[in-house]
């Protein structure tokens, strides 16, 4: 055993389901499935049957939230009518940042309004990043609207070599601009739709070899700051049935295959940490969680789906992977949360 002791990591786009979707997840389980993969703190996003869009669902979801095993914060939402709402959210210590959707997805959140628009990004207050689920003309078209308004932007999945390089140009003219991708994006194309069928569904959908090629190059220069899991659960029979829910699960592989790129020699260990960690904390200005670190078998090796999973969804699109690198341990303010790859609190 090569034990590594890291930093908790943090995970800043996860779809936990509750309240309202808790047969494909809940705060408990989605937490054991975070603490299972090394992840300390994490964001919830809005998008539930009953969206985050009032502080009154905030409220709710705060309560709700506290039977889960790690930290977890939330996004707020909007559908482009609770402007009144956005400066009360904004300036809630559990909220880090308004996820706009500006493509189709899972929730009945899209805005392609543009008058909608830009009174979103006028209402809220200048500080906490704006997160878009943007694809291709949608992502041009935000980077336009957080110029003029002066806001921060974060880049949800990003998917597409077109998007990497619209990424890079905003950095170079310097607007507050960052980017997270997933592991499913950097590791898969849409070729796996034939082996996976369901499996390989999800906003934005896998891209092409050069795309994916374009992620990982993205991710060793800066362009892309951080690995985020969009860890978007769903039940199997949704998975398995003719038009396939959006969505993969994420949080428990997602450790496992980032350290398989350090062992691959596409980042270093060093970039791990900032894409897993640091970048997460200084972009959402995430408070440090004290005596909190995790240890990891660097060398020891675990198949996908062979022990069960701890998500609801109990499904994984990297089912029967070998992957390098167990979290052995977890340890949050102090407390024990998981031993010899156990969950014990
Ligand atoms: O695949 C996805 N699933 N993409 C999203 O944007 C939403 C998510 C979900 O909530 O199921
Ligand atoms: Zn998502």
């Amino acid at each position: 055993m090569a034990l590594k002791k890291l930093p908790g990591l943090i995970d800043v786009h996860v779809h936990l389901r509750e309240p309202g979707a808790t047969q494909k997840e809940d705060f408990y389980t989605g937490s054991r499935a975070a603490v299972k993969g090394g992840i300390t703190f994490m964001i919830d996003m809005p998008n539930n049957p009953t969206p985050t869009i009032s502080i009154e669902r905030l409220d709710e979801k705060v309560e709700l939230s506290k039977k889960g095993l790690c930290d977890i914060r939330f996004h707020f939402g909007t559908n482009g009518k609770n402007l009144d709402e956005l400066p009360k959210a904004a300036a809630r210590p559990e909220v880090f940042g308004l996820k706009i959707y500006c493509n189709h997805t899972t929730g009945e959140m899209l805005i392609d309004d543009p008058v909608l628009l830009q009174g979103v990004y006028s209402s809220w207050p200048v500080g906490k990043p704006i997160l878009v689920h943007a694809e291709g003309e949608q992502l041009a078209q935000a980077i336009t609207l957080a110029t003029t308004h002066g806001q921060r932007l974060h880049v949800c999945h990003i998917t597409q070599a077109s998007e990497v390089e619209m990424v890079r140009d905003a950095k170079k003219n310097g607007l507050s601009i960052s980017a997270g991708v997933c592991p499913h994006h950097l590791y898969m194309t849409g070729e796996a739709r034939e082996r996976l069928k369901g499996f390989a569904v999800m906003k934005p959908p896998l891209g092409t070899p050069e795309d994916k090629a374009a992620l990982w190059a993205g991710l060793a220069d800066g362009t892309i700051d951080m690995v985020e899991t969009d860890h978007a659960p769903h039940t199997r029979a949704e998975k398995e049935q003719e038009n396939p829910s959006f969505g993969v699960t994420g949080l428990e592989t997602s450790f496992s295959l980032m350290w398989k790129a350090v062992q691959d020699g596409l980042i270093t260990e060093e970039r791990l940490i900032e894409v897993m960690y640091s970048a997460a904390k200084k972009i959402f200005n995430i408070p440090e969680q004290e005596d909190t670190y995790i240890e990891v078998d660097s060398e020891a090796t675990w198949v996908v789906g062979e022990g069960g999973y701890e998500t609801k969804a109990n499904s994984s699109p990297f089912e029967g992977m070998e992957l390098p690198g167990k979290v052995m341990t977890v340890v949050i303010r102090g407390k024990k949360v998981v031993e010899d790859g156990s969950i014990v609190g």
